[in-house]
């Protein structure tokens, strides 16, 4: 494994005690190809569908501490804030993808290997929308929501709002059916807002207005953070490829090459994974995992001087809802749809909102989830450790969802706080987070200073 990792030994213990029990799952049904699941999410070769970034498709996360709640302790409060199901590439990858693979067939002669398939392959990716594949992801992350707190929703529906992208949109309403088939509903839900993301909105589901931010030069952090990591780690694929195919692909081609085995895969959703997968290696799924985290981390997260910034707004939403009180916020927040109890309810308890990876990685980092995570380095896989709980594809793939708790447990006066990412329960050690990842409503909130005073909102125009 490339990942330096150290984890404790009882982690490594669990970890084994898991790969075997989805490994033990994985053999049952001989024959049944369906590799995304309600309870777990995607668990076909984990080995290395688990390592394509926030191309990834969801699934459940190895958490160190217990997911269930705690004895005597009932839920009070449930929120989700959720990725958009799997999808085709974005318009202009869609582009580049159907001309790299219309030049390695034009210029190709022979096939070998795990290259053949490419002689008789035909490209037809759409663009930007959901695949069934990502709109089956939404359907069981709806129903993976009720059933983790279905004691606790029996008379409850989500209050929901939803980014205004089409795919965004309609994972909601593929997560709302997902919703109401686990629960046994008559009815399927409906977005209560959807926010659009056109220029001059305040959207706290999608980063639009920090001038500082959206014009540059601090976007081309994560770019840069990118190029300098492959330069380490493509060289050797890019070769290997070139030599095999008598191409000349460039370093980027080779990237592309690599994002069509998650793509590809998604596009077909009962088949196992895509033949393009089996181009690479383990190790090098690894690096490209990295790059990707590289992407997130510079670009939206700890690593970029104003990512958490964007995320600030909505950290500020969720604290009103915590604490039932209203939003205090001069950031990306739209004071018109938050001061207004049918936009913008404190009281509902139950919450649902529909978002992006880039503003997710802001919002996560605003939140301080991943102060403790050493700085990545450009140069070495370094931080995405399971200690540290950092990498693309365990924060933000396909479907991603985190989690946000309240329980009230048996003997204790006040409300306690849990944030759960994709199943892995976050430890947060910044407001006394106790063994269950416990800490209490007074001291979350206390320990959002950084979201409170707005972040560094002020540099955006500065
Ligand atoms: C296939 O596996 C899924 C996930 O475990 C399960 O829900 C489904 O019932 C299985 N289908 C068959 C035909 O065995
Ligand atoms: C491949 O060859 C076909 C037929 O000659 C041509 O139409 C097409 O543009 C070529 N594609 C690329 C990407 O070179
Ligand atoms: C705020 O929301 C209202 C109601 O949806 C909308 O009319 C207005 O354009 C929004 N303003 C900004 C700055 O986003
Ligand atoms: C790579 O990391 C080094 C050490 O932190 C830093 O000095 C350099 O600017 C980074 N380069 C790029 C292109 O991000
Ligand atoms: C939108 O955000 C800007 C920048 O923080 C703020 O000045 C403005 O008042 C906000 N508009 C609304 C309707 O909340
Ligand atoms: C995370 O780190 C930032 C930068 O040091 C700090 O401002 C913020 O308060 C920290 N967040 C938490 C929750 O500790």
């Amino acid at each position: 494994m490339a990942s330096p990792g150290r984890p404790s030994r009882f982690f490594a213990l669990f970890l084994l005690v898991s790969l075997t029990a989805i490994r033990r799952s994985l053999a049952a049904p001989a024959g049944n190809k369906s590799c995304d699941t309600i309870d777990h999410g995607y668990r076909c070769s984990p080995e290395t569908t688990h390592f394509w970034g926030q191309y990834s498709l969801w699934f459940s996360v190895p958490s160190e501490i217990s997911v269930e709640p705690p004895s005597g302790c009932d839920v009070s409060f449930a929120s989700v804030l959720s990725r958009h199901g799997g999808r085709d590439p974005t318009a202009n990858k869609a582009i580049a993808y159907g001309a790299l693979i219309g030049y390695i067939q034009n210029s190709t002669t022979t096939f070998t290997d795990e290259f053949a398939f490419l002689k008789d392959y035909q490209y037809t990716l759409g663009a930007d929308q959901l695949t069934d594949a990502g709109r089956q992801e939404m359907v069981n992350s709806g129903a993976h929501f009720y059933r983790r707190y279905a004691k606790f929703l029996e008379n409850k529906t989500p209050f929901v709002r939803s980014s205004g992208q089409d795919r965004v949109i309609e994972s909601a309403e593929k997560w709302l059916a997902g919703f109401a088939q686990e629960g046994k509903r008559d009815e399927v839900g409906k977005i209560d807002v959807s926010i659009p993301e056109t220029k001059g909105q305040n959207n706290t589901l999608s980063h639009e207005i920090c001038a500082k931010f959206e014009k540059g030069p601090l976007d081309k952090i994560g770019d840069s953070a990118q190029m300098t990591w492959i330069d380490k780690f493509i060289p050797s694929i890019q070769q290997r490829v070139n030599a095999k195919l008598g191409v000349k692909l460039t370093p980027t081609e080779t990237i592309y090459l690599m994002d069509m085995c998650p793509f590809d895969t998604l596009s077909s959703p009962t088949a196992a994974v895509s033949k393009f997968c089996h181009i690479f290696t383990e190790d090098e799924w690894h690096q490209y995992d990295y790059y990707e985290t590289l992407g997130k981390y510079y670009g939206y997260g700890n690593g970029n001087p104003l990512g958490p910034t964007q995320g600030v707004g909505y950290v500020n939403e969720l604290l009103a809802r915590l604490t039932e009180k209203p939003v205090d916020d001069h950031t990306n927040t739209n004071s018109t749809l938050d001061s207004d109890p049918s936009t913008f309810p404190l009281d509902r308890k139950a919450y649902a909102d529909f978002s992006h990876d880039n503003d997710m990685s802001a919002i996560f980092a605003a939140l301080g989830l991943y102060n403790s995570t050493k700085p990545l380095s450009n140069s070495t896989i370094e931080g995405t450790d399971e200690t540290h709980g950092f990498s693309a594809a365990w924060t933000v793939p396909f479907a991603a969802r985190m989690y946000v708790e309240k329980l009230q447990c048996k003997g204790e006066k006040e409300e306690f706080v849990r944030v759960i990412m994709n199943d892995r329960v976050a430890p947060l050690e910044f407001c006394g987070g106790d063994e269950h990842g416990r800490c209490t409503l007074s001291k979350f909130v206390e320990s959002q200073s950084f979201a409170r005073s707005g972040g560094h909102w002020d540099q955006c125009f500065a």
